[in-house]
């Protein structure tokens, strides 16, 4: 996928990108401050919002296969089941059940299929969020600070499903996250983002220990003390 040129005002703000390359079946990384423009990019790219000029070129990929999950996921009004249905239903396919309950139960949830989603626990919110997602079997797939209410034994699984999925048959993922110990073992590249540019993107480690860029060196600095600050809370 080619992010070309793309100019999106909102309000105060307004998004300007260069001509960014998305290259096909890696794990991306997007990475940057508070309003930085990230979930914007996404809803870009999921056709949820259009640009005021520049395109994006999606290289022969249906909009169809793309999937975003949110931070604070929506959910129809119904239950776990009917909403992890609901992507299927729009493209017509019919929902295998005992695949739903395997996901289900690999995430320690089979006791909430009937529940109303809506009820559900901020994390449990956010792994059927991740199910729904998958459930489609979607080959562009943008996770936007889903997990970022997971427990360390929860986010290590949803590490260990997207891992499982790329061996299987790769999938070109864009993962937006804080955490930065779980954005460098997950992904390839990287692209920062910054006050609506994307600044720069590359390898994990030329992005996070090899720029020169002042802003991107401020960014990691920060968010390794910031990490190291909640490790030493944790500690003590
Ligand atoms: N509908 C809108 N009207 C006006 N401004 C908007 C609108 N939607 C988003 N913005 C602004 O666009 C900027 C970029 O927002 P965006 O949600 O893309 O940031 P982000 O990088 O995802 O930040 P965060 O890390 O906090 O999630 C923000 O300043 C936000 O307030
Ligand atoms: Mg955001």
């Amino acid at each position: 996928m080619k992010i070309i040129d793309l100019i999106k005002k909102q309000g105060d703000f307004e998004l300007r990108t260069k001509s960014v390359t998305i290259e096909e079946g890696k794990i991306h990384g997007i990475i940057g401050g508070n309003g930085c423009g990230k979930t914007t990019l996404c809803k870009l790219i999921m056709g949820m919002i259009l640009p005021d000029s520049g395109k994006i070129d999606y290289e022969g990929l249906d909009i169809r296969e793309i999937t975003m999950t949110a931070q604070r996921p929506y959910f129809i009004r119904g239950s776990v089941y009917e909403n992890i249905c609901y992507p299927l239903k729009i493209r017509h396919i019919q929902p295998d059940e005992q695949k739903i309950d395997a996901w289900l139960f690999r995430c320690g949830l089979e006791g909430k299929k009937r529940q109303y989603a809506r009820s559900l626990s901020s994390g449990e919110q956010q792994k059927v969020s991740m199910i729904r997602a998958l459930i489609f079997d979607p080959r562009f797939i943008m996770i936007d600070e889903t997990l970022s209410n997971l427990d360390p034994e929860n986010l290590e699984l949803f590490e260990q499903v997207i891992l499982e999925i790329q061996k299987e048959r790769p999938v070109t993922w864009m993962l937006i996250s804080h955490r930065l110990a779980h954005i460098y073992k997950m992904c390839e590249v990287l692209h920062f983002m910054y006050k609506g540019e994307i600044l720069a993107s590359g390898s994990k480690d030329k992005i996070l220990f090899g720029t020169e860029d002042e802003r991107i060196r401020r960014f990691v600095a920060n968010e390794v003390i910031k990490m190291e600050g909640n490790h030493a809370a944790f500690k003590g």
